[in-house]
């Protein structure tokens, strides 16, 4: 069991945090998803009570180790004074830490403080000894609650934490209790659900789950090179060539397993790529040539539903289809439905589930959502996070 801030004195101290603000922005820069910020809030606002000072950290994109004004952490800024009511020190430093900071970290215990963009030094990614030493000079305490960054070694979340007293925030301990809590302990039967669009991204959670869960249904454009592993065409469809052996292994070693590796039984295809395009549905051995498969069809809805609702457990990650795209959004919501109005332990990982299931308005029906993207991947896949890893156990 990893320490938490309740763990920890945060009284009178400085509490740097880690959290992950790498939300995203439109073309003006303004923050179209809040999510991660206001799942950040419940550590935020207990260190303030218990009369800490919060110092935020985050990375914001990939701005490859130089300062870029487009993806200043301002907004988030803005946006935490808005949600927290307080103010909110932004230190706009492009070097991220300065002797200027360390005195701003000193100040006003009332205030938060926010660093800039810890990617505006390429020292970050590196996870460079002497960076990290510098931003433990922030803190009297580290608390890691990016729980989307942990599967990253980085100065920020792994270097720092070697620097100082540390424990997961109220975010991370959640997602460690959930989705860990699933993975170690399921209520059976445990269902789950892996769509998007290529096998080669979900390869190893495929493997994992095949020693945990007692079905698996493949949606989404990975299910083509599932398709072709069974010898049928997939027309225009996604497909990754190189990948159908290890389809076939896969669904060998199910087999092997007694897993139920579920595929769909129809699919919606266009013969374009665009939500205009006319589109039928047709059996999986009958995919045309000249058409590609966008969503899945009614058939496998029904399919899937009558799993899903003999289901206690379902973990999902990756979208059915096309989501995006109103007429192949189909599949995708029904999941959404199925999963909101039954009593099931449902655990979604992954941005584009989560992003269907606000679309969808239903996230409070959901057990869980992780705010993780490839941590949450990654810890489906069963691997060691090193952001979670490096925090000190009880
Ligand atoms: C994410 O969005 O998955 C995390 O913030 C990690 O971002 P990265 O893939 O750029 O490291």
């Amino acid at each position: 069991m990893k320490k938490t801030i309740r763990d920890l004195d945060v009284k009178n101290k400085r509490v740097l945090v880690r959290c992950d603000f790498n939300v995203p922005l439109n073309e003006k820069g303004d923050i179209t998803d809040d999510n991660r910020i206001t799942a950040a809030l419940p550590t935020i606002k207990y260190i303030m009570e218990k009369g800490g000072k919060p110092i935020l950290m985050s990375h914001l994109g990939r701005p490859k180790g130089k300062a870029d004004k487009k993806l200043t952490l301002a907004p988030v800024g803005k946006k935490l004074e808005e949600l927290l009511g307080c103010e909110v020190v932004f230190a706009d430093y492009d070097d991220v830490i300065n002797e200027e900071v360390v005195e701003l970290s000193k100040k006003d215990f009332e205030k938060i403080l926010l660093l800039q963009n810890t990617r505006f030094r390429k020292e970050e990614k590196e996870n460079e000894e002497n960076f990290s030493k510098e931003l433990a000079k922030l803190g009297d305490v580290f608390i890691n609650d990016a729980f989307g960054t942990s599967h990253r070694a980085h100065a920020s979340n792994v270097g720092v934490a070697k620097n100082l007293p540390n424990g997961v925030g109220f975010l991370v301990e959640k997602e460690i209790d959930k989705i860990g809590g699933v993975l170690k302990n399921p209520e059976k039967p445990l269902v789950a659900i892996l769509g998007g669009a290529k096998v080669s991204d979900k390869i190893n959670v495929i493997e994992n789950l095949l020693n945990i869960a007692d079905k698996i249904i493949i949606g989404g454009g990975m299910a083509f090179t599932f398709v072709a592993a069974q010898g049928y065409e997939v027309g225009k469809s996604i497909l990754e060539e190189d990948k159908i052996d290890l389809a076939k292994e896969l669904m060998k070693k199910a087999e092997e397993k007694r897993v139920d590796l579920v595929l769909p039984l129809d699919y919606k295809v266009a013969e374009e790529f665009s939500n205009d395009s006319e589109w039928k549905t047709v059996s999986y051995e009958n995919i045309p040539s000249d058409y590609m498969g966008l969503d899945i069809g009614e058939k496998s809805i029904e399919l899937f539903s009558k799993l899903i609702k003999e289901a206690k457990t379902v973990i999902w990650n990756g979208p059915m289809g096309v989501f995006e795209f109103d007429n192949f959004a189909e599949g995708t919501e029904e999941i959404c439905k199925v999963l909101a109005e039954n009593d099931i332990i449902s655990i979604i990982g992954g941005g584009d589930s989560a992003a269907a299931v606000k679309k969808a308005g239903l996230e409070d029906s959901m057990t869980h959502i992780s705010t993780g993207g490839g941590a949450s991947l990654e810890f489906m896949e069963g691997k060691v996070l090193p952001g979670i890893d490096i925090i000190s156990d009880k």
